[in-house]
């Protein structure tokens, strides 16, 4: 039996808390189809995303049971094998929820008249990938992984880039940000711990960026179609602004997101050197309301000194 000794430098235990929630949300009523202030883009751009979540989260669920005997191969003590398995069952309880609160939103969607169309391209994808090392399927999970905690960070850091949102859909939205930040670190030290190498996680992550790239601007064009408003000059103002404007208005997504994106390619990133360590209990402490607990789990993580 090899056992892979975890290489990380100057590893440092931090433990942190996952928990698992139903949130508190009914989808019923339905809701506006620019439920993002009114704003065509912003509501087509982050319906785009929720559309690609459902297999997108599956296929996070599918990678981490796909190492799961090289957890038996590669580590040796086992009560370490048992701690990992049980805060990767919390990982994927948090991802199964989100995939189905997803489902229901996306339905409204369908109701309202948009077509998903990312699904099959991303169908066919997951099954070109099935046929990889499942290494390099942790790795695609991470690159992915990498990229939600920062878009999650950014609306959690940042009240005014949610600020506009209808508040079902806020709500729905940040508590989705809250988890994945609060377990960012899940898949990512996984894959070191089962002896993942560096040039695996950097070719997943420029995969991963072209891929999502594609799925998003392919979504979100056909969801502005779908709702008239593709070629209004409106639009194209609500993406300048998005990605270009004020911080401080909630906007630029591109100042707010690029350098930590790019974190990624550093050697020895860790992604527990981006983001503020509390950011995530003091949103959970002040929306308890919002959901009910399921179960309150923990993360044992390594913060890596570059
Ligand atoms: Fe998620
Ligand atoms: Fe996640």
């Amino acid at each position: 039996m090899k056992t892979i000794k975890y290489t990380m430098n100057v590893p440092q235990p931090t433990s942190a808390s996952m928990t698992i929630r139903a949130l508190q949300v009914d989808f019923s009523q339905g809701f506006d189809r620019r439920w993002f202030g009114g704003d065509a883009f912003r509501s087509a751009y982050f319906n785009a995303m929720s559309m690609t979540f459902p297999l997108g989260e599956q296929s996070f669920i599918d990678s981490i049971k796909g190492v799961d005997h090289l957890i038996d191969e590669r580590i040796e003590s086992p009560a370490e094998r048992a701690a990992l398995r049980a805060q990767l069952t919390d990982f994927s309880a948090q991802e199964a929820t989100h995939r189905h609160i997803h489902a229901q939103y996306n339905t409204v969607l369908a109701k309202q008249g948009f077509e998903n169309a990312v699904e099959k391209r991303i169908e066919k994808r997951l099954v070109r990938y099935s046929k990889e090392h499942p290494m390099n399927l942790l790795a695609a999970t991470c690159a992915y992984e990498h990229y939600t905690a920062i878009l999650s960070e950014t609306l959690l850091k940042n009240p005014a880039t949610s600020s506009a949102m209808h508040p079902m859909m806020r709500r729905l939205w940040l508590w989705h940000a809250l988890e994945e930040t609060e377990h960012k670190v899940v898949a990512f030290d996984l894959y070191k711990r089962l002896g993942g190498h560096e040039k695996g996680r950097i070719v997943a992550y420029l995969l991963a960026m072209v891929f999502m790239q594609i799925d998003a601007f392919l979504q979100t064009t056909n969801n502005l179609r779908r709702d008239g408003a593709l070629w209004k000059p409106s639009t194209l103002w609500g993406m300048l602004t998005f990605y270009f404007g004020r911080p401080s208005k909630g906007n630029g997504w591109i100042w707010m997101t690029t350098r930590p994106l790019l974190a990624y390619f550093k050697r020895d990133f860790h992604p527990n050197q981006l983001g503020k360590a509390d950011l995530p209990q003091a949103y959970a402490s002040e929306h308890a309301l919002d959901w009910r607990v399921v179960r309150s789990g923990s993360i044992t993580s390594y913060q890596q000194t570059a």
